[in-house]
């Protein structure tokens, strides 16, 4: 099976020191996850890489001919992915503008009938819960459920190395099993959701809509 993980933070300049955290908590989720499920491929979506301009056009909004290319690949990536992992920091009691703009830019379809897991963290003591309770909303919108376990990281420039492994001093095993309990349910979900798409197609049953969202408004 295929898993993307979206890293959350554009930011790339200080303070607050250090920057882009979420560097390391990619890199740590990758080798955790890597090392538990070396048969599952995962790939790293960082939203650097794209160039999303300042004006708002989603994925959907272009015709097949003028979409840009790193859209279009990124949908197909997205499409194919059999699970997520979502990875935010916590900016003002929120997941990460930069995750949203990303995730925004792609019809619930290519997301639908597959699982997500979510991984938070911050540079203060709460370890980004309050973004991960609204990140609960906004993926359950884009149809990839949320699995129920889920991974905070308070402190994580003093958990993390910058090359994502444990520092010294840490548990290193009580975070290897805290993370993966995360990442086992994910896999079991995705397995499931993988299984019964074979067995029914789900988008054939519940078409996406093709003009409004009022298209699915009740009578
Ligand atoms: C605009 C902004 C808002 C923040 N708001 C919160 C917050 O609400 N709660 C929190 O625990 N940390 C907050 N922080 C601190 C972040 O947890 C910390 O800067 C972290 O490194 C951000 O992740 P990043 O470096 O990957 O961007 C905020 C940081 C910024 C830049």
């Amino acid at each position: 099976m295929k898993f993307l993980i979206f890293l959350g933070s554009v930011r790339t300049s200080t303070p607050p020191r250090p920057a882009r955290l979420g560097e390391r908590v990619s890199k740590a989720c990758l080798s955790f996850f890597s090392s538990c499920y070396p048969e599952h491929d995962i790939e790293l979506i960082d939203p650097l890489d794209y160039e999303l301009g300042a004006i708002f056009k989603p994925h959907f909004a272009y015709s097949k001919r003028t979409v840009p290319q790193d859209l279009d690949v990124l949908a197909d990536k997205i499409r194919a992915a059999d699970g997520y992992i979502m990875l935010s920091p916590e900016y003002n009691h929120s997941l990460s503008p930069a995750l949203a703009n990303l995730l925004n830019h792609f019809g619930s379809s290519l997301f639908s009938y597959k699982p997500s897991a979510i991984v938070t963290y911050s540079s203060g003591q709460w370890g980004g819960m309050r973004a991960a309770v609204g990140m609960r909303v906004f993926l359950s919108e884009l149809g990839c459920l949320p699995v129920s376990s889920m991974v905070h990281i308070p402190h994580a420039q003093d958990v993390l190395e910058e090359d994502g492994r444990i520092q010294p001093g840490q548990d290193e095993k009580r975070w290897e099993n805290y993370v993966n309990r995360t990442f086992n349910q994910l896999v079991w979900w995705a397995e499931a959701c993988s299984r019964q798409t074979e067995q029914s197609d789900p988008h054939a049953l519940m078409s996406a809509f093709t003009r409004a969202p009022t298209d699915r408004d009740a009578p």
